[in-house]
């Protein structure tokens, strides 16, 4: 055999020393489905199995699979290309007691509801662990007019034809993705309804607008959501929009997590990462004023909280636009008059070294 060529047992042609993307593209097969067809025909060369191997990848009924160890939990995945898998952020700082907790509720199927203040990572943190995870995921704001059409699915009409165009829920469910519902605290009370059945265990979703078509899970299907609240309503007047999520919707979420924002060595170095050009100490300044800004929020002397998301910004807008300028357009502006003064005042004692910029 050719180490460095392996050839198509369908078509005879050679893509390099794998035929992964070759049937994947030119055949429309996975690689079970390619096992299935040509039993005898390798899918790689010895040598890149053997490199495949090393990378703790191996091939198992048919599947890719790649085993991984994350936050000391084993598991393994299927490596094959999948659209709609998040894209990797290295650079992500995981909590690591939060993250593990949250990696086992979705390999146990757990319905996963991520609870936090705005911009604490709540949207990152499942989408970071699914591209670890090799998951494809879908996300849907269930904020204001998200209506039950768009969720589940409406009839609708191409060159004179009717058909039933399946909603983000029918969709995710059948082809085996997360579904990471953002912002259930905002979701209408039909949107909530339509969810009860799926949020029990293995449930199904019944379709009544396309004859009463029954959707299974796919094994690979997840069910996140995220929310400001804990779904009492919002009792801080932070969250305009929120709603009261009733205890017998509630109780069906298997699993409640708090996200917080990271600790301030956790923080400071995300913001370090994603900004490197700032001295260590500008940095340090910011987070502790970020801290300040969210502790007057927790005293209820502020109302708007300063973000991870915030701070990051801000973070990448100091040398383009210079201190004075970056805390104006990504910070201050965006408050209330009275608080504005608060928060000004609180830079110029945390980020003592800018204060004539300031
Ligand atoms: N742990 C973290 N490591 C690195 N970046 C982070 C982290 N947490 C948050 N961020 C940054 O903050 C931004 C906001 O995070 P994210 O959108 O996940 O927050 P959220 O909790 O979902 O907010 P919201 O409630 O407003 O939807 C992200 O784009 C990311 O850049
Ligand atoms: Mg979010």
């Amino acid at each position: 055999m050719d180490n460095r060529q392996i050839y198509c047992g369908l078509c005879g042609k050679a893509d390099g020393v794998s035929l992964f993307r070759h049937i994947r593209e030119e055949h429309g097969l996975t690689p079970g489905a390619y096992q299935a067809r040509c039993p005898n025909a390798p899918l790689f060369t010895p040598a890149f199995g053997e490199y495949l191997r090393e990378r703790g990848i191996r091939v198992e009924g048919g599947k890719v699979l790649s085993v991984l160890s994350l936050f000391g939990v084993e598991t393994s995945r299927e490596v094959a290309f999948r659209e709609q898998v998040p894209g990797r952020d290295d650079q992500f700082a995981f909590e690591p007691d939060l993250a593990k907790a949250v990696l086992l509720s979705l390999l146990a199927n757990d319905r996963i509801l991520l609870v936090g203040p705005t911009g604490s990572g709540k949207s990152s943190l499942i989408a970071q662990l699914a591209a670890r995870l090799n998951w494809p995921l879908r996300r849907i704001n269930l904020h204001g007019e998200t209506g039950v059409s768009d969720f589940l699915g409406t009839h609708k009409a191409k060159k004179g034809e009717v058909f039933f165009q399946y909603g983000i829920l029918p969709t995710a469910m059948r082809e085996g993705q997360i579904l990471v519902l953002e912002e259930l605290d905002a979701a209408t009370p039909e949107i909530l309804f339509s969810l009860q059945g799926v949020l029990e265990d293995g449930g199904v979703l019944t379709l009544a607008d396309n004859g009463g078509e029954i959707i299974a899970p796919h094994p690979d299907f997840r069910l996140v959501a995220t929310a400001n609240t804990l779904g009492l309503g919002d009792e801080s007047g932070l969250y305009t929009g929120t709603n009261v999520l009733n205890a017998s919707h509630l109780d069906r979420w298997n699993v409640v997590y708090a996200v917080d924002y990271l600790d301030s060595k956790r923080e400071a170095a995300v913001v370090r990462d994603k900004a490197p050009e700032l001295a260590h100490s500008l940095v340090d300044g910011m987070v502790k004023l970020a801290q300040a800004v969210r502790k007057a929020v927790a005293e209820e002397q502020l109302y708007t909280t300063f973000s991870t998301r915030c701070l990051l910004a801000f973070a990448g807008k100091i040398a383009p636009l210079g201190m004075k300028t970056a805390l104006e357009a990504t910070v201050l502006n965006k408050l209330p008059a009275n608080e504005r003064s608060v928060v000004r005042e609180l830079a110029q004692r945390h980020l003592p070294d800018c204060e004539g910029a300031l």
